[in-house]
């Protein structure tokens, strides 16, 4: 039985809104207005749909440009703007980036060069700023023995497991680590083996990139300090000495 209070306000249904505020239905081209839009709004989403699953030459939409795209110039671009035609500029001339003022010859090069003719000539003793003391000694051995060891073997008389692989596969073009025990190295300038690990010799890589200058330095007083330790060795290298290589592969 429906309560006093359904009965003096009963629920404005819609049925009972229609008919008691004579209210008409809405007409026909509202109704398919309605539908038109409806559906119309389904389009982006089958758009959407197909993008994920199909390919195209054209880049994709991207809304948010972030800093993917700007106004620059690429890398290696051309511009008319410049004389040269590039859009690259060198950095004007005596730029030094931070730290890089690397004005003493002796320490970060290893060698002078005569001003007049341009000859090279090398250092054979250490620059002042190195001591020569346990510490770069350690140090020195440390740095040898990540980045020369695998070439020149850890006494070395150059037969590093690099060397030693390269004997075992027959490399046709494998030239071996030179022996640094020999007479030859060990009269050597101390800036000439500086300047070996900086900018390599021939077929052996540089390190200056890997290896900075006071490294470089504690290197080659190491391998000053192993030298005095090892009796001099007559070979230039030590590909013989490996079982695997046959005599005509023992190209000094
Ligand atoms: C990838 C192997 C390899 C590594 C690593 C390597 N060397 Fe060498 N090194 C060679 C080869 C090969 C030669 C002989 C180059 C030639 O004669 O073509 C050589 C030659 C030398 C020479 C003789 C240069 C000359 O004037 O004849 C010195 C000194 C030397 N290396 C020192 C070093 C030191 C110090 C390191 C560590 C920083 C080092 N090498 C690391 C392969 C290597």
């Amino acid at each position: 039985m429906p309560s006093y209070q359904e009965e003096q306000f009963p629920l404005p249904t819609p049925a009972r809104l229609v008919r008691e505020l004579h209210l008409k239905r809405p007409p026909w081209w509202m109704l398919s207005l309605l539908v038109v839009v409806v559906v119309g709004t389904w389009i982006p989403l089958v758009l959407i749909y197909r993008a994920r699953g199909t390919t195209s030459r054209q880049p994709r939409v991207h809304f948010f440009m972030d800093m993917d795209k700007q106004a620059k110039f690429a890398t290696q671009s051309a511009h008319p703007w410049f004389k040269d035609g590039r859009a690259m500029r060198g950095p004007i001339e005596g730029t030094l980036a931070r730290g890089h003022l690397q004005h003493d010859p002796h320490f970060f090069d290893g060698f002078t060069k005569d001003a007049n003719s341009g000859a090279i000539k090398f250092v054979t003793t250490m620059p002042t700023q190195v001591t020569v003391d346990e510490r770069l000694l350690r140090r020195g051995q440390q740095r040898y023995e990540i980045y020369c060891t695998v070439c020149h073997g850890a006494t070395g008389v150059g037969d590093g497991p690099v060397n030693q692989r390269a004997l075992e596969l027959k490399e046709p073009k494998w030239v071996p680590a030179t022996n640094l025990m020999t007479q030859e190295i060990r009269d050597r300038a101390d800036g000439q083996i500086f300047q070996a690990i900086r900018d390599g010799v021939r077929n052996m890589p540089s390190y200056g990139s890997q290896i900075d200058p006071n490294d470089r330095w504690a290197i080659v007083a190491y391998l000053r300090e192993l030298q005095r330790q090892s009796p001099v060795s007559v070979t230039a290298t030590q590909q013989g000495k490996t079982p695997q290589a046959s005599p005509q592969e023992a190209t000094p």
